[in-house]
């Protein structure tokens, strides 16, 4: 790999890697995990209102019924497609609000006000329904083929009680794989979000964030059986490294590297369809809970979270320049003229070229680019795996039981023994982090 560049993806793989509808490769190898769906906090109490989502090109609806359970079903009704957010939900299960239907959380019809002896029917009509799961503050759902449904996921924060973790969602306007990408590139940090390093309340006046403003430093990226870890490395002081490894998970997950003692940031970046996705952020600490002060910070749009308005849209977007302030980047305020680093993270990610869809043939690679260029390897190798039958990498709860971590270690250290205890689940012993 010379300076002049490397690893040119071609038109071909780039359709390959962004195109998640039904029926395509890169939406089966996804519909083979569980995804996130909605908060469970969004279907907050038994029979509440039923909530839209659309997800990998499909539009659901997902609604928590009498006992507590959670369904996730196609949005349109099978009778004649009504829309089931209009829908009562009552007595275990959900009522189609145009001719009364009633669906159960399992996806069964149970009631068909109109025909009584349906039951006795030999062909019944059906409703697309998809296995559906609480978990982390999360309702997961599994899009796949029924026989090949994996155990339930188990990622750090869906192990931890409530009060130590902070989860929100929002909706972004471009293809989720450049989202992912931009969650995956150690060498934007120092330039991007340089003033947040110091400004930020959750990443400040760490020994992390001091380090991780030298822009200087070297990349690798390292092939694991659960994924990808994203590692860079900066000369540090009394000859010693400062390591920071992030991780990539099947299919469409990362880990950030954390800063000191504030909570980790896992993220799942889910396709809403090819030209939108849901960015998910859990804010998790698994050995304390988090303060009051701290879920205050994130929802104000703080760490890596963004303030959105009731649809989980930006209320900074691309119509508004994400109130860019030219001033504040004239006076080094700001890099890109833009607050906050989730928006930061925002305004690049879905501004990459004049396609909601970005066009990878397009780009000039470079070293630094490493660890995209190895998930992009990644993931087209488990595409394939899953189209010849074989099963894709990281279905199992031990593939998901990772950590990332940021440390100082001596320079004769090898990162080997550096990684050899630090990036899995251990319960109760906090992050390694700086
Ligand atoms: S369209 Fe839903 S019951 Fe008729
Ligand atoms: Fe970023």
């Amino acid at each position: 790999m010379g300076s002049s560049g490397f690893a040119v993806f071609s038109a071909e793989e780039n359709e390959l890697l962004t195109r998640t509808g039904p029926g395509t490769p890169m939406g089966r190898l996804i519909r083979r995990y569980w995804i996130p769906a909605i908060r469970a906090d969004e279907v907050p109490a038994p029979d509440c209102p039923p909530v839209r989502v659309r997800l990998l090109g499909e539009d659901l609806i997902v609604f928590r019924d009498t006992r507590g359970r959670v369904g996730v079903l196609d949005q349109f009704c099978p009778h004649r497609r009504a829309s089931l957010f209009f829908g009562r939900n009552e007595e275990c299960g959900l009522r189609c609000g145009y001719h009364g239907w009633k669906f159960d959380v399992d996806g069964n019809i149970v009631d068909i006000p109109s025909e009584p002896d349906f039951q006795s029917w030999k062909v019944k009509p059906t409703v697309k329904a998809y296995p559906a799961i609480d978990r982390g503050g999360i309702v997961w759902t599994y899009m796949g083929p029924p026989d090949k449904k994996p155990a339930p996921p188990e990622y750090e924060y869906c192990l931890v009680g409530d009060a130590h973790r902070y989860v929100s969602r929002r909706w972004e306007d471009c293809n989720w794989l450049q989202g992912l990408e931009g969650g995956i590139d150690p060498v934007h940090v120092p330039f991007l979000h340089k003033y947040e390093l110091s400004s930020d309340p959750l990443h400040r006046d760490t020994v992390g964030a001091e380090y991780t403003g030298i822009a200087h430093m070297m990349f690798d990226s390292v092939e694991r059986d659960y994924g990808v870890n994203i590692v860079a490395r900066r000369d540090a002081a009394d000859d010693s490294y400062y390591w920071r490894i992030g991780q990539f998970l099947y299919p469409c997950f990362t880990m950030a590297p954390p800063y000191g003692d504030n909570a980790m940031g896992s993220n799942a970046w889910v396709p809403r369809d090819d030209e939108s996705f849901w960015r998910w952020i859990v804010s998790c600490h698994p050995t304390r809970p988090l303060t009051n002060a701290e879920r205050g910070m994130m929802s104000e749009g703080k760490g890596t979270h963004v303030r959105v308005d009731e649809n989980l849209r930006g209320l900074a977007n691309r119509d508004n320049d994400y109130f860019i302030d030219r001033e504040g980047q004239k006076q080094e305020k700001t890099f890109n003229g833009i607050y906050t680093v989730g928006l930061q993270d925002k305004a690049m990610q879905e501004n990459q070229g004049a396609s909601p869809i970005h066009r990878r043939q397009d780009e000039q690679l470079v070293n630094s680019d490493k660890s995209i260029v190895m998930v992009r390897k990644r993931l087209l190798a488990a595409l394939r795996d899953n189209e010849e039958g074989r099963d894709p990498p990281g279905l199992t709860p031990a593939h998901q039981r990772i950590r990332p971590a940021t440390l100082v270690e001596r320079r004769d250290v090898p990162f080997e023994t550096v990684a050899r205890h630090i990036l899995h689940t251990r319960e109760g012993v906090p992050v390694t982090s700086i």
